[in-house]
């Protein structure tokens, strides 16, 4: 049973040990079996580092601010009411409205928010702009943001990651012009950071860059030519299957690659097809291993580059399939080959050699996701659906923010073998079959109110100086005129300003108490949301039935792709929809009986961004939100080199807690768990791969000085963002809009250490350093840990409102200061 030793391997061992490989020419390889042949590759396979995507073009677009300077349509006036000495401390913590709501009974929080198609306001389009590239027709929609897309955008030929792994078509490509499907691992030192040029000593990397291209090893048939297809089938939240055809006609053979997130093999299920194995790299030997299991043929791959792979061939039909090497860069099987070819690579940690075989010949094909919440606790639980050996248990790799929080039962968690990722630290093979991960500690008391983690209080009850210049501001910004400040043409910054009118309205509510003003503001704001809620902006939303989403029909027009930051391509959901989900749940928790009216509508944006269950067949199941990464990624339908990414950490925060919100107003138990339990996850995931602390553990030292990542990609870390680089717009997208959910995100720890880095000792004073809305963004978030700072510049006689964005106001600013503790008489003003 044991495959004969192979001479061609040996001698290339001797070769590269003489150091003659640069001079062996490339071998010809010619396949007698099936007569193909394949055209010789003229790279050096010994010198392939890959190649570097440095540029944020790789990501497809490039977008405008965050939000206009200038949109407040009257000047604020000056501030009559000067801060007080020293405010008298006469507030009180006061327990919030929601614990009212407090679910101790277990709620399931994947019910599906509404099963019915969407409301006849939406037109119904049947073409989208993005062609359905090669993707097999299935019955549930499909799905537009995950880890899979490049698969079928553009021309097919970025990456995939499914962590620790990276799959790449090399359509013709690469150093062995394979069109097979490219398995890289890119080892811990091998990511480059940089620019090597501009980095100081001492100071951060601007960017971690995983190169790609280097093609450890790819999975092949000597029949894949250059009219081999790819087509994806099954796109599901945690999977799908990729195939590789050799023309498009055929379908009686084919190599089908089921892939996970966090699968522990990369596997292809070959039909009918010669298996070629190939490698960017150089093939020093391939060794046959001896195997309990009979049915499995192993495999020991040594590269020329120290790194050793394993091999694992089950055939249908139970027959030593001899893979053999054919040429330094490629190994050969047998011709007319059915069955599962899988791939693993000893982890630094010797010992993975004895886990993989443990689960070599089962793999996961898909997964579910169940959940529990009661009260503060909830739980996830990822079950995976195997194939193959299904009664061996499934090897498969956890990220850090998982293994902080997998609970113990029915899983074994090998903490000494690891694989590093590209953008997520190292991941850690976990056995077992399904995974349950717990949260503890869900913010069930945060409600409107500016809120505390640590004491769960919320504080609204201030002395009298200062509701009286929160009155001023409140009664000043509810002049202004609602509907021309959000009637604008994109869904993003409409909201935005609705966003900060409710805000001032819940303020005038439960902290003002005045009801005349509440009402003046409330009939405004109703006024001004019901040209969305009846679709009537300058760009409806339609229903695309193609893809299955709601999308602004701005870039249908000349196929304006990128038209309010890619909303057409499905681009940024979560962050647009997350300021009208908010805002209504503001108005229908002053004004119940306007809910009636609007309720399907603004579900139809939850749905569309966040449909937790498969009963709802209108939207995709977690179109933005990622139950792996712990976060969600803002990139749609364009293709990118370095694939999904996401800017904005707290707006992708903001959409969790317009979830949980909404849900509570609307009496949806279910919506408002899943709410509370996405915020406790987001807060988990991000502080570990978005906003380090100066001890995060996770992410590699070079970069944590810059506090946060700026983009995160799946294969890039880029301290930038997509419109500037200025830091007060990195640092600060990943702060606005500040809510009671920031205090969840961004510790106070992770704020002072932010603050003194960059901005504290004048780096924000004089006001012409940090102009505009950004500098109020950072004095807000300011209140974080230092809130009196914060209080006094808001309070401050002359307030320049220039200072406040389209999104923000004075009136929560202020209130949120304030409410944070700013105007205790220990914290007195620095201004
Ligand atoms: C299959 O090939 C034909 C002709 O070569 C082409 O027109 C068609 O678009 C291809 N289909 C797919 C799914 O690639
Ligand atoms: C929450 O979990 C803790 C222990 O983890 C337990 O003591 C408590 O009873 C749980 N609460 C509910 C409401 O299930
Ligand atoms: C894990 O690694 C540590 C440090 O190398 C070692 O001391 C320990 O024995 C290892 N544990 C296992 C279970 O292999
Ligand atoms: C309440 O707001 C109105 C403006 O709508 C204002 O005229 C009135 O003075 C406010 N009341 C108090 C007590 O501040
Ligand atoms: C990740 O693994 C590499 C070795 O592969 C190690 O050097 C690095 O320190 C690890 N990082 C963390 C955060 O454990
Ligand atoms: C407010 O700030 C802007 C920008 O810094 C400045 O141009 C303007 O003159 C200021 N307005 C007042 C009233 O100080």
């Amino acid at each position: 049973m044991i495959p004969r030793s192979n001479i061609l391997a040996q001698l290339a061992t001797i070769l590269v040990a003489l150091g003659l490989v640069h001079a062996v020419p490339p071998v010809r390889r010619f396949n007698q079996a099936s007569g193909i042949q394949k055209p010789e590759s003229t790279i050096n396979h010994v010198t392939n580092t890959g190649t570097l995507l440095t540029s944020l073009e790789m990501a497809g677009y490039v977008t405008s601010l965050p939000f206009v300077t200038s949109t407040a349509t009257s000047p604020f006036p000056k501030l009559k009411t000067p801060l007080p000495e020293a405010a008298p401390q006469v507030s009180q913590k006061v327990p919030l409205a929601l614990t009212t709501s407090i679910h101790e009974i277990a709620v399931d929080p994947f019910k599906p928010v509404a099963t019915g198609a969407a409301p006849s306001q939406f037109t119904t389009r049947n073409q989208h702009p993005v062609p359905r590239l090669n993707i097999q027709q299935q019955s549930s929609p499909l799905q537009t943001n995950k880890f899979y897309a490049n698969f079928y955008l553009g021309d097919q030929s970025f990456g995939s990651f499914v962590h620790p792994y990276g799959l790449t078509w090399s359509k013709g490509g690469g150093p062995m012009s394979s069109w097979g499907m490219a398995i890289d691992h890119i080892d811990y030192n091998e990511k480059v950071y940089g620019p090597t040029e501009k980095t100081l000593p001492g100071q951060p990397v601007q960017y971690i860059i995983n190169p790609v291209g280097i093609q450890d090893l790819v999975l092949s048939a000597a029949e894949l030519g250059s009219g081999t297809t790819l087509q994806t089938s099954k796109l599901d939240t945690f999977s799908v299957n990729a195939i590789l055809s050799p023309s498009n006609v055929s379908n009686t053979a084919s190599i089908t690659f089921p892939m996970v997130q966090g699968m522990g093999f990369v596997t292809a299920v070959y039909k009918n097809l010669t298996p070629w194995i190939e490698t960017g790299h150089a093939i020093l030997s391939v060794t046959p291993k001896p195997f309990a299991d009979k049915s499995i043929f192993k495999y020991s791959v040594a590269l020329n580059n120290g790194n050793t792979w394993l091999v694992y061939a089950t055939p249908s039909i139970q027959q030593d399939p001899k893979f053999t090497l054919s040429s330094l860069g490629s190994i050969t099987g047998p011709a007319g080959f059915s069955g599962v070819i899988q791939i693993a690579k000893i982890s630094s940690d010797k010992s993975s050699e004895a886990l993989y075989d443990a689960s070599a010949g089962v793999y996961a094909t898909s997964a579910a996701l169940t959940g529990n919440v009661a009260s503060t606790n909830g739980s996830y639980t990822i079950t995976w659906t195997k194939a193959g050996a299904t009664c061996k248990p499934l090897t498969m790799w956890a990220l850090p923010h998982h293994v902080k929080s997998l609970s113990n039962s029915g899983i074994k968690i090998y903490r000494n073998i690891t694989l590093t990722t590209t953008t997520k630290g190292n991941a850690t093979a976990v056995v077992g079959d399904a995974w349950t991960l717990v949260e503890t500690n869900l913010p069930t008391s945060m409600g409107f109110a500016p809120w505390d983690p640590d004491s769960k209080m919320s504080n609204t009850n201030f002395p009298s100086s200062v509701i009286a210049k929160i009155s001023t501001a409140a009664i000043s910004e509810l002049s202004e005129d609602i509907s021309a400040q959000s009637n604008l043409n994109s869904m993003y910054y409409s909201g935005k300003a609705l966003a900060k009118f409710a805000s001032i309205i819940y303020v005038a509510k439960d902290i003002l108490k005045n009801d005349t003003l509440v009402t003046q503001g409330l009939t405004k704001l109703e006024k001004a949301f019901s040209l969305f809620s009846t679709n009537q902006q300058q760009f409806p939303l339609v229903y695309d039935n193609a893809w299955g989403g709601l999308v602004s029909s701005a870039g249908y027009i000349n196929n304006a792709l990128l038209a309010d930051f890619g909303n057409t391509a499905y681009n940024d959901h979560h962050f647009h929809y997350s300021y009208f989900i908010y805002t209504a749940a503001v108005i229908g928790y002053l004004d119940p009986k306007w809910l009636n009216a609007n309720k399907d509508w603004v579900n139809s944006l939850v749905r569309d961004a966040s449909n937790p269950s498969k009963l709802d067949n209108v939207y995709p199941v977690f179109r933005m939100f990622d139950w792996y990464h712990g976060h969600s990624w803002a990139h749609g339908l364009f293709p990118a080199g370095d694939s999904k990414d996401e800017e904005s950490s707290s707006e992708d925060t903001n959409f969790a807690y317009a979830l949980k919100m909404w849900g509570h107003v609307i009496g949806d138990s279910s919506m408002e768990a899943r709410g509370n339990l996405m915020l406790s996850v987001l807060a988990r995931s991000l502080q570990s791969y978005f906003l380090y602390e100066d001890d995060n553990d996770v992410m590699p030292p070079q970069f944590i000085g810059n506090k946060v990542s700026g983009i995160l990609f799946e294969n890039k870390i880029d301290h930038t963002t997509y419109f500037g680089s200025a830091l007060e717009y990195i640092q600060g997208i990943h702060m606005l809009p500040i809510l009671p959910h920031s205090a969840l995100i961004r510790t106070r720890k992770f704020v002072q250490e932010e603050w003194e880095r960059f901005f504290a000792e004048g780096a924000v004073d004089p006001a012409s350093k940090v102009q505009g809305g950004w500098r109020g963004i950072l004095y807000a978030n300011l209140a974080l840990y230092d809130p009196a700072t914060s209080y006094a510049f808001f309070s401050q006689p002359n307030f320049n409102a220039s200072y406040l964005d389209g999104g923000a106001s004075l009136t929560w600013y202020l209130a949120y200061a304030a409410g944070r503790g700013g105007t205790a008489p220990s914290g007195c003003s620095h201004v």
